[in-house]
This record gives structure tokens, sequence and C-alpha cells, in this order.
């Protein structure tokens, strides 16, 4: 089953990092050197994923512009390898991918989102990145993406999530899987969206990577429906995939690696602090190599 298509929202407003979203969009804050946005678009490419597309809204133009290649920069620096090959990070990536970018118009929930880039998703399943979950390479993706393809059904991310966070997450519960080289991978047979206190259906949250099979769309559309006599609702990508897992049509895939929650404060400064840590690491490893 043929997966090319990745899709990133990044039209919500950022408010739990104003003043600064004001005027930057969110997935264009630095972690380190590089946006947010840039780790998940390599975490997709790294997967396989070459047809990337991008919600945006109103105010989102640095996202494009920065996914664009820069000519007059390139020359500038053609005399100082180091800088040149800075630039180059994101040149390499347009070379690998494509982009392309969709509004949407009201900001309704992740599936209002989805619902808003339905045409670009085009027919066959797709992907899902969101970008404040920042995986620390190699991320789930890869991992997914053989998951659907062996099993043809939707995927999703999970980790541990302590009790008291369990609230911010979609949760999920689900039984081992019997087939052999499966033992990170679930079968869901609930999921609830940000459950009460006391409510959640098991531990593991659901981190922001998805694989969707084409049968979302019309699960949101009648969301979408409903949506209409219960106005401010927001449509939820959860709600929709938890019809699929009673159908035995959702598989959740155990990430092992290390995450973290750049929709959060604290979590964007842990980030920054790891990167950081490795950009020093590998300097000095350039620095050696160099004499
Ligand atoms: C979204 C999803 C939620 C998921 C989370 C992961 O929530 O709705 O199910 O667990 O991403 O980050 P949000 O963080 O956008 O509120």
């Amino acid at each position: 089953m043929k997966l090319g298509k990745c899709i990133f929202p990044a039209a919500g407003y950022g408010t739990r990092f104003l003043p600064i979203t004001k005027a930057i969009p969110k997935e264009m804050l630095p972690i380190v050197d590089k946006p947010l946005i840039h780790y998940g678009v390599d975490e997709a490419i790294a997967a396989g994923l070459t047809d990337i597309s991008i919600i945006v809204s109103r105010g989102k133009f640095a996202i494009s512009n920065y996914f664009d290649f820069h000519p007059d920069l390139e020359k500038v620096l053609s005399h100082r390898p180091r800088e040149l090959q800075r630039l180059r990070e994101v040149h390499q990536l347009l070379d690998q991918a494509r982009f392309s970018y969709t509004r949407q118009n009201h900001i309704a929930g992740l599936g209002d989102a989805l619902l808003s880039a339905e045409h670009l998703a085009g027919e066959s399943s797709f992907t899902v990145i969101l970008a404040d979950d920042l995986c620390v390479p190699p991320g789930p993706m890869t991992r997914m993406v053989e998951v659907h393809r062996r099993f043809g059904c939707n995927v999703v991310a999970v980790e541990p999530v302590a009790e008291e966070r369990l609230g911010q997450y979609g949760v999920i519960a689900g039984e081992p899987l019997p087939e052999a080289g499966c033992e990170d991978l679930l079968k869901v047979q609930a999921m609830v969206e940000k459950p009460p206190p006391g409510q959640a259906p098991g531990r593991l949250g659901i981190i922001g990577r998805y694989v969707l099979t084409q049968e979302i769309f019309p699960l949101l559309h009648e969301q979408q429906d409903r949506q209409d006599e219960q106005p401010g609702r927001e449509l939820q990508l959860t709600e929709a995939l938890a019809v699929l897992a009673q159908q035995g049509q959702v598989i959740a895939c155990r990430y092992p690696g290390k995450r973290f929650d750049c929709g959060s404060v604290d979590g964007f400064v842990a980030a920054t602090r790891h990167f950081h840590e490795l950009r020093r690491e590998q300097q000095a490893e350039a620095d050696e190599e160099s004499g």
C-alpha cells in the first residue's frame, strides 16, 4: 500500500506562546537553529513521505517562505562553507519533497483541519504529523508506515502518560497483536479524547502521528453535520478513529523514543536544551575532524 502524503496541521493560534505567536507562527519558533516544523518534515521524509501538505491560516506566510530556495543568500555564502551547509539543510528538503499549502478558514479542532485538507489527501491512505510533538530522530513515522503496509489499517503512535496528564491526550485501550514482530503493537479497542479524571480507558496517550485511511473522512463529515446542531463544538479526530477502532481498523504503535511536547513552554525549553547539547557535540566532532 503506497503512502506518500504527509499532512501538517499548522493553522492554530499558538496561544500558549503569546505574545510571540502574535507575529510568528508557533511552528516557526526555533529549536536552536531550525523551526519546530522542520524537525517534523525531516521525520516525514525519513519515512519516505515526500508529498508534504501544510494546513495554514492567515498570517502564516513565514512557513512557506521558509520552505523555499534562497539563491541570493546562497551566492553570498558561496565562500562560507559552514553557513552554506546550514542553508542547504532546507534546500536538501526541497530537493527531496514537494510542498503544498491549504488554508483552514475557521479553527475548529484537528478533525476540522483534516477536512480542510481532504482535497490534498488524495484517494489513498495518508499520514499526519503534529509538529508540536517533537520526536528525537528516528521518530515513530517510519515504523508506522511499515505497520500500515503490513496491515492496511489506521495507525496511531502512543506512549505511556502519567495519570495526571491523561486529560491532555487522546487515550487508548488495546490488546497485543499475536503476530511475530509485532511486540510494539496493540489492536485498539477504545479511544477517548481528553478523558475526565478517572475515565481514561488506559494509560497510553496518542502522540501526534497518524496513518489514516480514507474511511476517516465520512466519519468527520458526520461529525460536521452534527456540529451544525451544536455550534462551537470541535471536530475530533479521536472520536472518528474510535468508530474505526470498534471495527478493528486501528493499530497503536508504542513509540520507544524520546518525545518533547513543544505545545507547552516547558516541553519547548526541554527540547531546546536537548538539541542544543546535540548540536554542541556535533560541532565539537566537526572541529576535531577539521583539525
Ligand atoms: C491532539 C489530539 C490528541 C493527542 C495530542 C497529541 O490534541 O487531539 O488526541 O493526544 O494532539 O499531542 P492537542 O494537543 O492538539 O490538544
